[in-house]
């Protein structure tokens, strides 16, 4: 057996988030965000930005895309990486269906997320590590 461990990082201009809420709305929220999501955003930009950051990071470290930015076949869903909050306001990584899927096959299983935003931009980070059976 041999320990993995992966990390993910991914930075979001707040402004290119903001544009797209303006033009598409609910339809952008919806296609992106669980509702547990968007009851925690609140309508805050930098949030939601923080939340394409934080799956797009998750999304590196089980290297896939994201489905709908990236083609490929090992695409996820958006809604199969979820970003919860603890009842201290820590962000945690929920995954579901494929996404879950794909880690397990990688022998990932403790995640951690974290997430700043201030000015312009809004970034996030992710950790995961797990323990693979030796080839
Ligand atoms: C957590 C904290 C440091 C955020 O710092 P900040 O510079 O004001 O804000 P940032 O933009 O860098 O980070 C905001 C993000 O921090 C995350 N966060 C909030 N509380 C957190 C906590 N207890 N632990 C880890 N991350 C937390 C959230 O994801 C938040 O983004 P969101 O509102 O979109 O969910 C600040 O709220 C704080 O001091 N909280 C109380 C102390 C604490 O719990 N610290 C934990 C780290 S030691």
């Amino acid at each position: 057996m041999s320990f993995v461990v992966r990390t993910g990082v991914d930075m979001v201009n707040i402004a290119r988030i903001a544009d797209v809420v303006a033009r598409h709305g609910d339809r952008f929220l919806l296609r992106v965000l669980s509702a547990n999501e968007i009851t925690i955003c609140a309508g805050r930009i930098p949030a939601i930005a923080a939340r394409w950051a934080a799956k797009e990071a998750v999304a590196k470290l089980l290297g896939v895309g994201i489905r709908g930015l990236t083609s490929g076949a090992h695409a996820v869903p958006w809604h199969d990486i979820e970003i919860g909050r603890d009842t201290a306001g820590k962000p945690f990584i929920a995954l579901h269906r494929y996404a879950a899927t794909i880690a397990a096959a990688q022998g990932l299983s403790s995640f951690d997320i974290s997430i700043s935003h201030d000015g312009d931009y809004a970034i996030a980070s992710a950790v995961a590590i797990g323990i693979t059976p030796d080839a």
